[in-house]
């Protein structure tokens, strides 16, 4: 593996985008195969000190939203810096226990946590739960009466705020199936004495994805500090108040323009202006989406009757954003750049037309054999990956200054079929 020489930002190392965290990328493709997503250390490290930076002085804490990508490795480094999970279903509350985040720095969202899930949460001694229904509100009360703990407890407020993205990542509007409305909410805190097991003392809000503007940002903050002015004056107590995540990222250069960490802050301080009790925050995407790359390589370039196809040896399987929400990513030829432009459809193998990563792009031509970077991959990539055309699950590597480990070894064939069997033990209930 060839180190590069020292350059002022590790994590992107090189100026030709060859190299990733000192890692030159040709070389590891080569060692690991593809397609394989790869992420960078060095860049989480840095995403991760920046919020912790800009919210210096608030009694806040970091809850990583694991469905980003719940490799133990990633989740690792957030244990490792302290922070704690957001999590939204009892596998993600293993996979943090078992990567190391304490049970009391994560955080249970979701609107389908059954009973179980609420037990082996409780069990674990998660910090609390936000609930999104009054449905749920009584299961935790009756879980957690049947233990005889106290679960804490968080109202998930819809404020019915658009956030500006796309429709399919939006939930915060008052059609979408997520959190309750402040009346609702009102009417848990003012009959929460029959609540004899749940300790009903936060907010939550988290309105979507992918949000590039301040604006849907601040406007639900205003909702939720106005609810909660209103909570206090009436004698309730809110210990904590989180505002979960959805900061957007760039995944276009030159078009997408991210939110400033510091603007955020700030947007929160301005919002909580004399709140003394514990911030929450659930950034996912925003702490490792542009920290991640995936490698994959050409297997052919086909001319249709009407369009020039670049296909890749990596899918919807291992990206599915392009098929799900049109997405765009950025995406880099690793060849020379004096080749001619081309302009490509961008596909994987996979039989389904919407196994499409970008129409027209247009890039230096490509041949069999290349290898293409496609970037901003680190979130929601491997985390929503399929085996869709008995497609083995992809390798995931780590660099973290020149160096490089194996995180997820790519899937075999046995691997990929593994509990599944012939019907030959028929059974009758
Ligand atoms: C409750 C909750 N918190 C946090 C997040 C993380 O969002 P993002 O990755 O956009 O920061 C999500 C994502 O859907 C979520 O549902």
């Amino acid at each position: 593996m060839t180190a590069p020489t020292a350059h002022a930002d590790p994590a992107y190392a090189c100026a030709d985008e060859a190299c990733l965290d000192g890692v030159e990328l040709s070389a590891l493709a080569r060692r690991v195969g593809t397609p394989c997503h790869v992420y960078s250390a060095s860049a989480i490290r840095q995403r991760i000190e920046a919020p912790q930076k800009a919210l210096h002085g608030l009694d806040a804490r970091i809850c990583y939203a694991a469905k980003a990508n719940s490799n133990v490795a990633i989740l690792q480094l957030m244990a490792e810096a302290g922070l704690g999970a957001d999590i939204v279903s009892g596998g993600e509350l293993w996979c943090c226990l078992h990567a190391g985040i304490p049970a009391d720095r994560i955080v249970f969202s979701g609107v389908g946590k059954t009973a179980e899930e609420i037990a082996d949460a409780l069990d674990a001694g998660v910090a609390r739960f936000n609930v999104e229904s009054a449905d749920e509100l009584q299961l935790l009360q009756r879980v957690a009466a049947e233990r005889n703990v106290i679960a804490r407890a968080s109202a998930r407020i819809n404020p019915d705020v658009d956030a500006l993205t796309h429709a399919k990542i939006s939930t915060g509007k008052s059609e979408n199936k997520f959190g309750v409305s402040i009346d609702e909410a009102r009417d848990w805190f003012t009959n929460g004495t029959a609540l004899t097991h749940v300790q009903l003392d936060g907010l939550h809000v988290h309105i979507g994805s992918q949000m590039l503007s301040l604006d849907p940002i601040r406007a639900a903050l205003r909702r939720v500090s106005e609810f909660w002015r209103e909570l206090a004056a009436a004698g309730h107590t809110i210990r904590s108040i989180d505002v979960g995540g959805g900061l957007g990222v760039c995944y276009r250069a030159g078009h997408d323009h991210p939110v400033s960490i510091d603007d955020y802050a700030d947007a929160i301080r301005e919002a909580l202006a004399g709140y003394d009790g514990r911030i929450l925050l659930e950034p996912g995407r925003w702490l490792v989406a542009e920290a991640g790359v995936l490698l994959t390589r050409v297997i052919r370039i086909k001319r249709g009757q009407q369009r020039q196809f670049l296909i890749l040896d990596a899918a919807m399987t291992e990206l599915i954003r392009p098929s799900l929400y049109d997405a765009w990513h950025d995406m880099v030829p690793l060849v020379d750049k004096s080749r001619p432009l081309q302009t490509y459809d961008v596909v994987g193998p996979v039989c389904e037309t919407g196994d499409t990563f970008a129409r027209d792009r247009t890039m230096p031509e490509c041949k069999a054999g290349d290898l293409v970077m496609i970037k901003g991959t680190g979130a929601y990539g491997a985390s929503m990956a399929s085996t869709y055309n008995s497609r083995p699950l992809a390798a995931e590597v780590l660099l973290d200054q020149g160096r490089y480990a194996v995180v997820r070894r790519r899937q075999t064939l046995e691997e990929m079929v593994a509990g599944e069997q012939a019907a030959h033990d028929w059974e009758a209930t």
